[in-house]
């Protein structure tokens, strides 16, 4: 079977998480102060923020800005995280409707509705294809929280909302098995959200000294301070070892997806709709006739080939529908054509054909009907 996504390891991560096991430091530690240096350097920010999950980084956004009891701004093209999390905070969340090319936010459906408490948008750059940030910012001045879960990396990403928050889940460009980072050039937006990964106690890791200050040895501080609520959130060394590892292999890896992207772009130009590039091709979204989006996907699994669907649109889902009773005309004509075709680093030339081939099968065949 040929997955649509996987993530790919190898003696590298295996040795990064032996040299962490036998370290006797498995928690948050040295591996992730390292990696939240890399990763902010890696994105040009001046504070990073490593957590267990984008969708914790989000949460936690929140609730260090006390973003709550209003209105948040989302695309209906996402993942479930952009939904939920302003609802945890007790907020509507104000499903938007996208571009029919890029399949992020329409800058022209923002601005329409917009609500006197809307607090807080949250930009996704869908499949790694940048948000139309600029574009509102021209009407509207406030907050506004990248959603990079795609975009590891996409040069500039993470640049241009007031807070960008990343994933490094399993199936990401740049995987631990689950993980997320927030990145933001503000300081006290970072002094908040260090200690509330950890139910607002101070960190562990900083409380190691090196003189104890009796004998001149390493020593250890047990007390700490809690002035704030915090989750526990954080991510731990086990989880920064791997991350440290991907990210060497980072423009590789992205160069090998680029590749795919080309050779399908190429190679399937009669019978697909090709997606908007994207560097990181997070998702290889082809569009395709609605009326064999779904027997395409059963007549490729029957092949051995697992594709998917980025992503149902949110507007559609119980938990956010009645909250959404409006028309999206172009989320609701364009994710009907839909199809993710497999695109991740454990995928060779062969692998490309072989799907080239069956995807121009299946329309050959259909054209014999
Ligand atoms: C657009 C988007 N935002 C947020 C997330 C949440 O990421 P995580 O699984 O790290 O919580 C995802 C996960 O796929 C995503 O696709």
């Amino acid at each position: 079977m040929l997955p649509v996504l996987r993530p790919v390891g190898g003696d590298e991560e295996v040795n990064a998480i032996r040299e962490s096991i036998e370290s006797g430091w498995w928690g948050k530690g040295p591996k992730v102060a390292q990696f939240e240096k890399e990763f902010a350097e890696l994105v040009g920010a001046k504070y990073a923020v490593a957590v267990n999950s984008a969708t914790s980084g989000q949460d936690l956004v929140f609730k260090a800005l006390g973003i709550k009891d209003c209105d948040i701004m989302n695309p209906t093209i996402s993942f479930m995280t952009t939904a939920v999390v302003p609802l945890w905070n007790n907020c509507t969340s104000n499903i938007v409707d996208v571009d029919p090319v890029t399949m992020c936010l329409d800058p022209e459906d923002v601005r329409k509705h917009l609500k006197p408490n809307t607090k807080a948008i949250i930009a996704v750059n869908q499949a790694g294809v940048p948000a139309p940030i600029d574009e509102i910012r021209k009407f509207y001045d406030g907050f506004i929280m990248e959603d990079c879960a795609h975009s590891c990396y996409t040069p500039g990403a993470g640049t241009k909302g007031d807070v960008a928050v990343w994933s490094f889940q399993a199936v990401k460009t740049m995987p631990c098995g689950d993980g997320g980072m927030i990145t933001t050039n503000d300081k006290d937006l970072y002094d908040k959200l260090v200690p509330m990964t950890w139910l607002g106690i101070s960190s562990t890791f900083s409380r190691v000294k090196k003189d104890d200050g009796l004998t001149g040895k390493p020593g250890y501080s047990w007390d700490y301070e809690v002035d704030m609520l915090g989750y526990k959130c954080y991510m731990i060394d086990l989880q920064a070892a791997i991350c440290l590892e991907q990210m060497k292999k980072l423009p590789k890896n992205l160069e090998l997806r680029r590749h795919i992207q080309k050779r399908y772009n190429e190679e399937l130009a009669d019978v697909i709709q090709a997606p908007p590039h994207s560097e990181t091709v997070q998702y290889y979204c082809a569009k395709v006739d609605p009326n064999h989006r779904d027997s395409l996907i059963d007549y490729l699994a029957t092949k051995k080939i697992h594709t998917s669907v980025h992503f149902k649109p949110l507007h559609l889902y119980n938990i956010v529908k009645d909250m959404n009773q409006r028309d999206y005309p172009v989320a609701n004509v364009e994710w009907k054509k839909l199809i993710s075709l497999p695109c991740h680093p454990g995928m060779n030339d062969e692998d490309i054909d072989y799907v080239t081939y069956w995807v121009k099968e299946y329309f050959a065949e259909q054209s014999k009907v």
